[in-house]
């Protein structure tokens, strides 16, 4: 099938190289002439585990290509997917400027019918809007879907390879057969496609990461109960999550969620309710629990040393907001530092990959380390704040050497308690006793 991907972000980039390891002819189209010249030439411009093989494989073979001409870009698809960016408006709603942009120019030039999908985050009844600004100009027979993604960083290849399911919001029977002829290959393993109207598939994806979010809020207030009354959150969490009807997935607690989709959806579902008069109780509380979370760890480093930060050092390991990527937009991490140096503390960062982004958003505001140990000298704690694999079992006694003093604060649990303590650490983390 001949299909076209305008916006090569994330989940264009994405979207358009799985499209073509399936034998598909893809072509991305994007504004900004420098990525598309960088991906021309065979240069990825996002971190991903598993898609430069592909991307390269399919640029060779002749199935991607990227321009910055929608007209010619699109000239021989029969599906256009528009994976463009829904940025948070002032007021937290989703801005579908980029969206309704290329709706309209893409109204004035069609001359055959296409299938357009959502396939960004966009606020129920965005796939109306879309269909409408094209109709305004656009003489030929088009539909537009509203399909979702539920990409993970880090292992959005799988995903998009082995969904769990896939969302499809249509009425049209024309467009329903062409969108599940080009997800058949996907779903060989017998995950669902579903096929629904289009505001129920775009609610979907308010609905999915708006509920992961809830269960992590919860689990965070839950820890902090746990610390409370002297229970621990490892075994709660266990005991918890063996219902099948709850779970094991998503219940560890934390510094809270990041990321480009959580705190936006959330957000933007929140905003959604607003406008509908609906005040979404639930929801308001996830966030507001989010917020505090990111600076859990504050008030314990505060405590242990004497609420004078003035002067202090730290080290802090993983600053992207989930290990496996280099992003780190809402990172805990980001917030963690504003509240150090505010306090008059310095802090030397490492992190495997998002050391660029940290150094291009933070300047001279944190000093950076080459590598994990080197963060460490003449810090007075390690903090840690991304649960990178590499951090996982740690070189102890070069922390300890290196450490002013064997203090670590724990944002992601990544120790065994007990086992700190025999090390003679001063080990706080999340939900679960302190080692003084
Ligand atoms: C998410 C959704 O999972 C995906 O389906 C959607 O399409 C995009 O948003 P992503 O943002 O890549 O994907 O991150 P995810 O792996 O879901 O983690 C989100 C955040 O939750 C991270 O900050 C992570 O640290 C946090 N988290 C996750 C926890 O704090 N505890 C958990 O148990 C799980």
């Amino acid at each position: 099938m001949k299909i076209s991907v305008v916006g090569t972000g994330y989940v264009g980039l994405v979207t358009g190289t799985c499209f073509a390891e399936t034998g598909n002819n893809v072509t991305c189209i994007d504004i900004d002439a420098n990525k598309v010249n960088k991906l021309s030439n065979g240069q990825i411009t996002i971190y991903e585990p598993g898609l430069e093989k592909l991307f390269e494989r399919n640029l060779k073979e002749d199935r991607l290509h990227f321009t910055t001409n929608l007209e010619e870009g699109v000239k021989d698809a029969e599906v256009i997917f528009l994976a463009l960016p829904t940025p948070p408006g002032e007021d937290g709603s989703a801005d579908l400027s980029y969206i309704l942009n290329v709706a309209e120019h893409l109204g004035k030039i069609l001359t055959s019918y296409k299938v357009i999908v959502d396939k960004s985050t966009v606020p129920v009844g965005t796939a109306e809007k879309v269909q409408e600004v094209i109709g305004r100009y656009c003489n030929c027979a088009f539909d537009v879907v509203s399909n979702p993604e539920f990409l993970r960083e880090g292992v959005a290849v799988d995903d998009f390879m082995k969904p769990d399911r896939v969302v499809i919001g249509t009425r049209s029977e024309r467009a329903r057969k062409v969108m599940g002829e080009l997800f058949a290959p996907f779903v060989r393993q017998g995950n669902p496609i579903l096929f629904m109207d289009e505001k129920s598939a775009e609610l979907t994806k308010y609905a999915a990461n708006s509920f992961l979010a809830t269960k992590i809020s919860f689990m965070n207030e839950i820890a902090i109960l746990c610390e409370k009354l002297g229970a621990d959150v490892d075994m709660v969490r266990r005991g918890v999550g063996s219902d099948d009807r709850i779970g094991k997935r998503f219940l560890f607690p934390g510094i809270g969620y990041g990321g480009s989709c959580f705190p936006k959806d959330v957000q933007a579902l929140v905003k959604s309710s607003e406008e509908v008069a609906y005040d979404f109780k639930i929801l308001n509380a996830v966030m507001d629990v989010n917020e505090r979370q990111k600076l859990f760890l504050i008030p314990k480093i505060n405590a242990w040393f004497n609420n004078d930060l003035k002067g202090k050092h730290f080290a802090m390991w993983g600053l992207a907001f989930k290990p496996n990527t280099d992003d780190i937009r809402e990172a805990p991490a980001l917030y963690m530092i504003d509240a150090l140096v505010a306090a008059g503390a310095t802090v030397t960062v490492f992190d495997p990959e998002a050391m660029t982004n940290v150094e291009r958003l933070l300047g001279s505001k944190v000093k950076y380390a080459q590598h994990q140990y080197e963060c460490l000298e003449n810090a007075d704690a390690l903090i840690i704040a991304t649960e990178w694999s590499v951090f996982r079992t740690p070189d102890f006694n070069k922390i300890k050497g290196a450490l002013k003093q064997p203090a670590i604060f724990d944002g992601r649990n990544l120790f065994d308690v007990s086992r700190m303590q025999e090390l003679g650490f001063h080990y706080e983390s999340v939900g679960r006793t302190a080692v003084q």
